[in-house]
C-alpha cells in the first residue's frame, strides 16, 4: 500500500468516510438480476449504501459504464459499493478489478470466496473491503487477509444465506472484532435495524425489502410474487447453486425443481453458460419478504424506514 493511502486504524476512522453522507445505517444489499445502476443511485440519494454485483453487469463494458455513471450521479449522496465474487470458478475477476481500480468504489464487499486476492488493488487507492461471511471460522480468515469490516450473513437471509442466529453470531465475532460489522438475514424494518444495532452491528445489509422496488431489475412477474409471498413459501437449498440460499417455492415450482433435485449436492460454478445457470430462472428471496406488500421507490422505503427509525429512537445521523 503506498504511503498516502494508509488506512485508518479505529473502528470510528474506517467509519468516518462511509458515513459522511449516510442518512441511515443501511447498505441496500447487492442483488444478482436485481440492482442496477438506477437502484444503487436511488439508494445513494436517500441516504443509504446503494451496492451491486460486478455479476449482473452482463459485458464488462457495461461494468464500466454503471461504474461510470453511479460515480458521477452520487458525487455528494452516500457511498456505493461494488460486490465481487471471489470463487475460484468465476472467471471475470482480473477484468473486473481493472475497472475497480479506474472507478473506485469507496467500498467493495466480497462473497464465495477469500477477500485476499481484492484487498491490495481496493486499499492502493484507499477504498475498504468488507467480505461476506456465515461462519465464525470464515470470519477470522478475512480478517487475517486484511478485511476493513465483515458482513455476518445469518439465517433468514435472500439469496445465499448463513443459517446462524445473528444473537449468537455478532457475539461471537464481537470476541475477536471490534471494528465494523453489517448484519444480514431478513432485516426489513425500522425495529429490526435498531435491533441489529442493539445486538453490536454497525450497519444492516437489506436485501429482500427492496426486491420489488421500483427500480429493482426484477421482471413484473417476480416483484408480485414478492408482494405475494410470505416466509413459509420460502425453501433453503444447497442444491441449486451448491451454496445454501433461501429461494421462492414458486420459482422452484415453476422451473421443475423436484425435492431429490434441492437435496442434491452440486460443485459451485460461477462461470457456468448462461442457460445452464440454475438460478436463472429460480429466483431468490429471504424470510422477510412479507414485510414487501407493495412496489415503492427506493427513496419511499428509505425514506419511511428512517422516518420510523427515528421515531422508535435511532440515533444515526439524526441531526
Ligand atoms: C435475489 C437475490 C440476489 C442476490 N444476489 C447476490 C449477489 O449477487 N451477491 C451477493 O453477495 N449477495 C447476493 N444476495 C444476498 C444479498 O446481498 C443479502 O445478503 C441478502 O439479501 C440479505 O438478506 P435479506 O434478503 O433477508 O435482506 C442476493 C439476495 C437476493 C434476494
Amino acid at each position: 500500500m503506498s504511503a498516502q493511502t494508509k488506512l485508518p486504524e479505529t473502528k470510528q476512522g474506517v467509519l468516518a468516510p462511509l458515513i459522511k453522507n449516510m442518512r441511515i445505517p443501511v447498505i441496500v444489499a447487492p442483488m444478482f438480476q436485481i440492482s442496477g445502476p438506477d437502484m444503487v443511485i436511488a439508494s445513494c440519494r436517500a441516504g443509504a449504501i446503494g451496492s451491486f454485483p460486478a455479476a449482473g453487469a452482463r459485458k464488462i463494458e457495461d461494468l464500466d459504464e454503471w461504474c461510470d455513471r453511479i460515480s458521477r450521479e452520487t458525487k455528494d449522496a452516500a457511498p456505493w459499493a461494488l460486490n465481487l465474487l471471489t470463487h475460484p470458478s468465476y472467471i471475470r475477476h482480473d477484468e473486473e478489478l481493472e475497472v475497480i481500480s479506474r472507478h473506485r468504489p469507496p467500498l467493495v464487499i466480497t462473497a464465495l470466496g477469500s477477500p485476499k486476492v481484492v484487498i491490495e488493488a481496493v486499499h492502493e487507492y484507499g477504498g475498504l473491503v468488507f467480505a461476506d461471511v456465515a461462519r465464525p471460522r470464515h470470519a477470522k480468515k478475512a480478517l487475517a487477509a486484511g478485511v476493513d469490516g465483515l458482513v455476518l450473513l445469518c439465517a433468514g437471509a435472500g439469496g445465499h444465506t448463513g443459517t446462524y442466529s445473528p444473537f449468537a453470531f455478532v457475539d461471537e465475532v464481537r470476541e475477536f472484532w471490534d471494528g465494523p460489522i453489517v448484519l444480514s438475514g431478513a432485516i426489513s424494518n425500522a425495529r429490526n435495524i435498531l435491533a441489529a444495532e442493539a445486538l453490536g452491528a454497525d450497519f444492516a445489509y437489506m436485501g429482500t425489502r427492496f426486491l420489488a422496488a421500483k427500480e429493482s431489475l426484477g421482471v413484473p412477474r417476480r416483484k408480485d410474487m414478492v408482494v405475494e409471498a410470505c416466509m413459509e413459501d420460502i425453501i433453503a437449498s444447497a442444491g441449486i447453486s451448491g451454496v445454501l440460499g433461501n429461494w421462492f417455492r414458486q420459482s422452484l415450482e415453476a422451473a421443475g425443481v423436484t425435492d431429490e433435485d434441492l437435496r442434491a449436492t452440486r460443485k459451485m460454478n460461477m462461470s457456468a453458460p448462461e442457460k445452464s445457470k440454475p438460478w436463472k430462472d429460480i429466483w431468490g428471496a429471504g424470510h422477510g419478504v412479507s414485510s414487501v406488500t407493495s412496489i415503492q421507490s427506493v427513496a419511499e422505503i428509505i425514506e419511511n424506514l428512517r422516518h420510523d427509525y427515528i421515531n422508535l429512537g435511532g440515533k444515526f445521523q439524526k441531526s
